[in-house]
Order: structure tokens, then sequence, then C-alpha cells
């Protein structure tokens, strides 16, 4: 089965599942490199009603109602009664979470119904025109000018719908009921250990495409072969045959491939000589697509990611990933991060500590944290909400978390820096959970059969000091990849001097998770728990005890901030905060950050050759 035939056959699926996910309604294919589109922001402050009896969308027998807030009719007359007016009700900034910006829906789970008025006057009649979200967490209804135009599931992948000869050139309402409620057969599922932040936490954006524009493409090297760029691109449109062309002028390549009646163009580009996608060296090419009516603009780097028994391959050549864990919320303000210099915040603290990989946890993070992530040469481990216990009988759930993939893996798999696609975080073995996570993978190697396929498992005390991963999972995954918290959960520092760690398969070994909290300032004996000192050396003893790891390719220890988290309620020392962070909600280093920073420079020197 070649490319087109796998990423249609899912397209094929995804067409059925878009039918078979209930909550997925009227979106379109995802347009991919959207920030490099025609685009008109849709950002900024946006009219609000918090409901939580969804009193705008039900009557009081909880039938749907017609005339719902959606109508967003201005109370004007005032001798009809109407209870709800946007015009004077409070404002949320988007993008953004509700629960920082408003003290009153700190804790708040329910439903926000957002109202944005935009004009559109510059309306043209040769273009094709859609409403691009970012990320909208939880369940999203999207209603323009009243009518019900979208619905999306999932708080961490964007969507687009298509609005053409839907504007009107003056005063448009866009509105957004936003429910961000957990429930049990949900991805992620009701218990999660971060901030359920509820909100249009991303971009939005009117976008302008030509009536046939390139969609979507995927543009990399063959699987573990440096000479041969191997991809496609997919038109959208009703004329879309013809040819598509590829240049890389800097690499004095122009080449193009015709396009058959889907809009599909199989690429293939011998490349001679050109400059790998590397941490030290993070290069990204100029690279332009263009059809017969579009022409679309991305940077792009290149490079082959493998294994060899227990060694991870960049460009056939060893690297150790010296990494760490980051939540998406923001540095400081504590809320969900969004843009490009919170990324930068956030990231360039991961290179301070060393580091040359992250790992997003434990969902697709926004664009920009990626694509900042790649321009620093910062390898990263991008993963979808299938954490803990999920509902793994339920088809509908299934289907929710394949969709979150395919999200994930269409918006990303452009990036060089992107080498892991994660499944699933710490999910209890059973025969349930096997299947489904094993589709899974399937799922994400049809789909991009270039990059390496994981999860966070856990590990297992097989006898006393023994310890090991014992997962049947492990078979169809490329990593044995294991959160492990020996002297936090698991005893006190002093064990990971008694352990021992073997495991079955011949792959790299990776640990996606270890550490401990301390309060920032809080000092003390090492013994004492939530201490600096107590932090410190556990990380020492961790580190001493995974240098001890034969196979091991990898770490990111838990985690790079202390982040907000429903489960965290020790006063005075947590008060809503995981404080697992090396560095704290203020920015503060603790002492265990310059434990890592010291063990990720050593491991540094020793690869770095001395010239
Ligand atoms: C788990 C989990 C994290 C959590 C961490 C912790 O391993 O994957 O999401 O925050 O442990 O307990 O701090």
């Amino acid at each position: 089965m070649n490319i087109k035939q796998r990423i249609s056959a899912c397209c094929l699926v995804a067409l059925v599942f878009l039918g078979i996910n209930a909550q997925n309604k009227g979106l379109s294919p995802q347009i991919i490199n959207i920030n490099n589109r025609s685009l008109v922001s849709l950002e900024g402050t946006w009219k609000t009603i918090v409901d939580p009896f969804e009193n705008g969308y039900y009557d009081y027998r909880l039938m749907p109602l017609k005339n719902g807030f959606f109508s967003d009719r201005d109370y004007t007359d005032k001798t009809h009664l109407q209870e709800y007016d946007f015009s004077t009700d409070k404002t949320l900034s988007v993008p953004g979470d509700w629960n920082t910006q408003r003290p009153e829906l700190y804790y708040y789970e329910g439903t926000v119904w957002y109202r944005k008025r935009f004009d559109a006057d510059s309306i043209q009649p040769d273009k094709r025109y859609f409403v691009y979200f970012g990320a909208v967490n939880y369940e999203a209804k999207v209603y323009l000018n009243g009518e019900l135009i979208g619905e999306h599931e999932g708080g961490f992948t964007p969507f687009n719908i298509e609005v053409t000869g839907k504007l009107k050139a003056k005063d448009n309402s866009l509105v957004v009921k936003v429910d961000n409620k957990r429930k049990p057969d949900d991805v992620p599922t009701i218990n999660a250990d971060w901030w359920n932040y509820g909100g249009i936490t991303r971009q939005v954006s009117l976008v302008a495409m030509p009536r046939n524009f390139i969609r979507d493409y995927m543009i990399q090297l063959d699987k573990g072969n440096s000479k041969l760029i191997k991809g496609w691109v997919q038109l959208d449109g009703s004329q879309t045959t013809g040819k598509v062309t590829i240049k890389i002028p800097e690499l004095s390549i122009e080449k193009s491939f015709s396009v058959d009646r889907d809009g599909w163009a199989d690429v293939e580009i011998p490349v001679k000589k050109m400059t790998l996608w590397t941490p030290e060296n993070p290069k990204l090419y100029n690279v332009v697509i263009s059809s017969a009516n579009d022409l679309m603009k991305d940077q792009i780097g290149f490079r082959t990611i493998e294994t060899h028994g227990t060694d991870i391959l960049l460009n056939g050549k060893k690297v150790f990933c010296r990494g760490i864990s980051i939540h998406e919320e923001a540095a400081f303000s504590n809320g969900r991060a969004y843009s490009e210099e919170q990324a930068l915040t956030l990231l360039n603290w991961a290179k301070e500590l060393g580091c040359n990989f992250v790992r997003l946890a434990h969902y697709p993070h926004n664009e920009f944290m990626v694509r900042t992530a790649e321009r620093l040469g910062l390898m990263v481990w991008s993963e979808i909400p299938v954490y803990w216990t999920i509902h793994w009988e339920n088809p509908e759930t299934y289907a929710n978390a394949e969709a979150q993939l395919t999200d994930m893996i269409t918006r990303d798999k452009n990036r060089a820096n992107v080498i892991i696609w994660s499944i699933a975080n710490e999910t209890p073995q059973s025969d349930a959970r096997l299947k489904f996570l094993t589709r899974l993978v399937g799922k994400a190697r049809s789909l991009d059969y270039t990059r390496l396929v994981a999860a966070a498992m856990e590990k297992e005390e097989i006898q006393k000091n023994e310890l090991t991963v014992h997962d049947p999972l492990e078979d169809v995954l490329d990593l044995i990849s294991f959160n492990q918290y020996v002297g936090w959960y698991d005893g006190t520092w002093e064990k990971c001097d008694l352990v021992n760690w073997s495991f079955n398969s011949n792959k790299p070994v990776f640990i996606t998770e270890f550490g401990g909290g301390a309060l920032y300032g809080l000092h003390g004996s090492d013994t004492e728990m939530f201490t600096e000192e107590y932090q410190e050396k556990l990380y020492k003893k961790n580190i001493e005890m995974l240098k001890r790891i034969k196979g091991l390719a990898g770490t990111t220890p838990w985690i790079l901030k202390d982040f907000r988290s429903p489960r965290r309620l020790l006063p005075e020392i947590q008060d809503d905060f995981n404080r697992k962070g090396l560095i704290s909600d203020k920015g503060q280093r603790k002492k265990a950050f310059f434990v890592l920073k010291k063990w990720y420079q050593d491991i540094e020197k020793q690869e770095t050759p001395v010239k």
C-alpha cells in the first residue's frame, strides 16, 4: 500500500470517523501551516456569558432551544422578554483560559459562551473562507450569524470550518459555546494532574484561500535515507489536477509532480548534499510549494531518526536525549500558554538546563511551542492525552483519541525536531487497553512511517529492588519508555542505591518522568520532603541510578516548572501547585535545577569531540 493509499485510507476512515465521533461535525479537513496563510485575526476581547445551567442552549425540559444565546440578539426592544445580552455582559481575552483571567472563574468547569462581532467587507468572490481555531478546551459548538456551522471535541488540537458564502460584509456574529466539563468517556478522562483550563485557548483566525489551494503536505526525508526527500501534497478544491512544484532555492531544487484527480501528488526528490537538522545546528530550509492557483512557503528541516538496538540514531549518529518535561503553562502568569513569547521563555529555560530535547506533556502543545523548539534546536516528544483510566471499551472514546492523534500528526509532521509521537501516559494494563493502544500505534505509523512511536509506560518491581517494565505494549513501540518515581512515590532517595534495572527487549530505554516536589525557598535536611535539599538529593541519587541503566538513551525529568493542579492541596506548600518543578511558579531556580544542569553539561562534554 503506497503512502497515498495509506493516508487516503485513513482520510476515508477520518471521514467515516467524523460520522462516528458524534462530537466532530461540520469540520473541514485540517489546513496546515496556518500562519503562512492570508489571515485576519479574530483575537482580542470577546464578549462572554457564563452559563453553568446551559440556559442558552436548553429549555427547562432540556430540549435544545431554537433561539438560544447563539442567536446573539441585541437586547434593544425592552418591551419583550430577553434574559441575556452579550453587549452588556463581561469579557474575556482570546486566546487565553478563563480560570486565570477572572477570579470567579478560577475553579469553573462548565459552559461559557463567547461572542465576537466582525466585519468582512473585503470578501472576494474568487476566494474560499475558513474560521480556524488553534484549540478550544474542551467541547466547542461554533455558530456564525446564528447558524450552527461546526462542532469539535478535544482541548489541544486545531480545527477549521469553511464559511464561504456565509459571511456578511458587516457585523458578522461568531458565537462559540465552550464547555470544559470533564466526562468519563472523554480524552482525557475525568482524572488528571493538571488544571482543567477552559476557554478558547489558542489563536482564532479568518483564513482566505484560493478556490483550489494547497491544504496539506509532507516534505521530509525518507526513513533512514538522507539522500531522498519523500512525501506528498494534497490540494483542496474542485479543480485540483495539473502539477505542483517544490522549490528549495538554497539546494537549487525545483521539481514538479503530477496531481491526480483526488488532488494528491506523490513527491520524491533525490538530494546530493544538504545540511541535516541537529540540536547543535537546527538548520531550516526555505521551501516553496506551488500549484496552479496557490503558493505555500514553509521553513523545513531535514533529518533522519531511527533506533538501532538500544541506540537512538539522529542522522545515523547515536544521540542521548537530554530532556525535560513541560506542561503548556505560561511562566509567571501560570495560565494556559499560547504565544511565541511564552514558548520562548519556557524553552530558553530548557536550553539553560543544557537540554537538547523536551517532552511536551501530556497533550499537543500550541504550534508556536513546537516551531520555537525547532528553531532553538530542541527535539520534541509530542503526546495525546490518553492519560490514566481512559474508557478503553467505548468506540467513541477510541474515535476521539484517534482524531486527536491524526490532528497532532497532521499539524506537526513537517517539523524536523519532532522525533517521537506518544500515544499514551501511565495507562493501567488490560486487554481492552492493549487493543486500543495497539490500534493507535498502527494509526500513527500509517500517517507517518518516518518517526518513532512510544508511550509513557509504568515500571514494575518484579522482586525487591529488581525493577523493570513488563508491558505487552512494549512489543509494538520503538522505545522502552516509562515513568519512575524511586525516592518519591516509591521509597526515599536511599532506595536509588539499592535497585537494579533490567529489561526484556533490546530497545532504547527512555525515562519519561522522575523527580519529586520542593517548595522554592523551603530549606531543611535532605530527608525532609518538599525541601529543596530533599529534591536536590533525590536528583543526585536518581542520576547515579540512571547512569547504571544499560541502554539508557534519554530522559525527561518531571518537570521544568511548578504547575497548577487540582490534585495538589497541601497548604503553604502546594496550594494548587504540583511542586516537582526545577523552577518555581515565580521563575526561581531550585537547587535541583543545577544538579540536572551539571549532569547534562557532563554528557555534552563527553559527546563533543576534542578539537
Ligand atoms: C505522573 C503523571 C504526571 C503527574 C506526575 C506527578 O506520573 O504522568 O502527569 O503530574 O506523575 O505525580 O507529579
